[in-house]
């Protein structure tokens, strides 16, 4: 029988907003059925960990610059996570790409939000502030943010919420981050993970199909 409670790891590498977005959630008690156990940061020092710290969740820094390559630094991290029992991975603001054994040891288990309305401004090379340049080089009236599971395609796996947010006409890159994290990606993403860890979700190839919940009182349908 599978666990109740699921574990979570939140993965970061940055300020770490979303973070606070899911530790704001679960204060209020829409993380139904999941706690946040473990952040884990690719760099130490990141603003991230006092989050976490501050939260009383226990932090950790998987390095990327104390490993060879990509795969090395994957291989530990799944390690670490196994180690935590985790059942959840969130990757939250997190910079590096990781390698197949990621998805492997997690599949359908490893959510990302991605600040753009995938399949546009997504894939390699459209992270963080970047992706809102190119939205606003490209003259889009509307973006917005993705949560999806993590496949081994880059930004590809199943779309599992969406949420879109206008442009307005004097938008910097840095006021339209702004908009879509308020907007969209600290809404969508601690839904998504409460979705999540009711056991909700069903991927069906690329589609996600939300259950209804089960057994769950009226305040819970969300
Ligand atoms: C967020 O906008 C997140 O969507 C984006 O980086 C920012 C991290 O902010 N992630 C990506 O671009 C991943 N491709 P945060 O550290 O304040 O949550």
């Amino acid at each position: 029988m599978s666990k109740v409670v699921k574990r979570i790891a939140v993965l970061v590498s940055g300020g770490g907003t979303n973070l606070q977005a899911l530790i704001d959630a679960q204060r209020r008690g829409e993380i139904i059925n999941g706690e946040i156990a473990a952040v884990i940061a690719s760099k130490p020092g990141v603003y991230a960990l006092e989050r976490a710290k501050r939260a009383k969740i226990p932090g950790y820094v998987v390095a990327r610059k104390d490993f060879p390559d990509s795969r090395a630094m994957t291989v530990a991290l799944v390690d670490k996570l196994k180690s935590l029992d985790i059942d959840l991975v969130v990757l939250a603001g997190f910079m590096v790409i990781l390698t197949k054994e990621m998805v492997q040891a997690y599949p359908n288990a490893i959510l990302n939000v991605h600040p753009a309305l995938i399949p546009s401004f997504c894939g390699e090379g459209y992270y963080g502030l970047h992706v809102h340049e190119k939205a606003l080089e490209y003259g889009v009236k509307l973006s917005g943010a993705t949560v999806h599971f993590v496949s081994e395609e880059c930004d590809g796996g199943p779309i599992v919420l969406q949420k879109a947010v206008a442009v307005e006409e004097n938008d910097t890159p840095e006021t339209l981050q702004r908009r879509i994290m308020e907007q969209a990606e600290w809404v969508i993403l601690p839904r998504a993970v409460s979705l999540f860890c009711q056991g909700r979700l069903k991927v069906e190839g690329r589609t996600v199909r939300i259950l209804k919940p089960l057994n769950l009182s009226k305040e819970c349908l969300q």
